[in-house]
């Protein structure tokens, strides 16, 4: 049984990947003073930019970095344009866009920055840097170039694995007539809930950037074992009688046993961090005070990405309208998560969706029903 938090898991991840390449672009590929490599993804629906993961010697200068793509004209021109960039003097460059700032007080001076394209789309980029000013000369880029190809390739791999799994699921969920709550708008709040806690929890509980954006990938599919339960239950309108009740909580063990065949039989065992996938379909229903199901596990034994999860998924189920109740407002909603903050939910994942109401509203906003229905 996995129940450890994922978060400081560094098996097999695609940073390890990328930290052992740049390794071997420094010592054999005579690139000593490229000294950052980084990839951001973007998600096309919000137009955000998230700092995914990197491998410099010192601490990132841009961890939790997120930007509007619109906002960022530089990087927006590369998106259109599909060619990469070189930046030789970043001090003269654009000083007032945060992020270069912020890559120039890192101690960085040149940059040489690469679209990631998956089916023509942009997915997101990868990044370069120097503390050399000029570093990135016509040489360099020459001897720079399959390195890039294998970094944005190994990146453009990891993106799409996730993405499979994703798609696998919908696909099994629009085959199994899976219920109304389940809609598209559900999940899209529900993980933005999911990686704002996740954001919000980033300093206080050291989670990379990349367990914040694997988790955000996986947490729609927290309820991937409804697919297993029976549309008369499903679909009930009314309250469940307890036998019926007791076949509804069996999801939580159906979905772990999907993604235990998902793992076996597609070789998804080998996408990294795949146990925080695990962790948050085994454990959503788990509350803090034990009187969770199906294990009843207590506290700090709940795996912390199911913690989170949890939060966001009540979240929005309660102020969603669902055919047996009416959508509750936010206060209403955060009133209930107030009050049940140390007994079903985890205390600073509860704080995090206090503090950031108006975040809450722009989601809402964004992902409203009616675009879905
Ligand atoms: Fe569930
Ligand atoms: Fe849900």
């Amino acid at each position: 049984m996995l129940v450890d938090s994922m978060a400081m898991s560094d098996v097999n991840t695609l940073v390890g990947g990328l930290t052992e390449l740049h390794e071997h672009m420094r010592e054999a590929g005579g690139l000593a003073a490229l000294t950052r490599m980084a990839v951001a993804v973007y998600d096309g629906k919000t137009d955000l930019l998230r700092t995914f993961i990197h491998s410099s010697s010192t601490e990132s200068p841009l961890n939790h970095y997120v930007a509007r793509l619109s906002d960022v004209p530089s990087l927006a021109d590369i998106a259109r344009s599909g060619h990469p960039r070189v930046v030789n003097d970043l001090a003269m460059y654009n000083p007032g866009a945060i992020h270069s700032r912020r890559v120039v007080e890192g101690g960085f001076r040149s940059s040489y920055t690469v679209p990631l394209m998956q089916n023509g789309r942009l997915s997101g980029f990868l990044f370069f840097n120097s503390v050399e000013p000029g570093f990135f000369s016509p040489q360099v880029l020459h001897q720079l170039w399959p390195y890039a190809q294998i970094a944005a390739f190994i990146a453009t791999m990891e993106l799409e694995r996730i993405q499979v799994i994703q798609a696998a699921v919908s696909t099994v969920r629009q085959i199994s007539h899976q219920r109304d709550e389940e809609t598209g708008a559900h999940l899209e709040r529900m993980s933005r809930y999911t990686r704002m806690i996740a954001e919000g929890l980033a300093v206080s509980h050291q989670l990379e950037d990349e367990y914040i954006e694997y988790l955000f990938q996986f947490a729609p599919l927290h309820d991937v074992g409804k697919v297993a339960v029976p549309d008369s239950i499903l679909l009930k309108p009314g309250r469940l009688d307890s036998e019926e009740f007791a076949v509804m909580k069996g999801h939580v063990d159906k979905g772990a046993h999907i993604i235990d065949l998902m793992t076996e039989d597609f070789g998804i065992g080998r996408v990294p961090h795949v146990g925080i996938l695990r962790n948050v379909v085994s454990f959503h229903h788990e509350a803090w005070d034990g009187s969770g199901y199906p294990q009843g596990l207590k506290g700090e034994e709940i795996p912390l990405e199911a913690r989170i999860t949890s939060v966001a998924d009540v979240f929005d189920a309660l102020t969603s309208k669902r055919p047996y109740k009416e959508a509750w407002s936010n206060e209403q909603a955060l009133d209930f998560l107030s009050q049940m903050s140390g007994v079903k939910f985890y205390p600073p994942c509860v704080d995090v969706m206090l503090n950031n109401q108006g975040l809450i509203k722009a989601i809402q906003s964004q992902f409203a029903e009616s675009l879905f229905d």
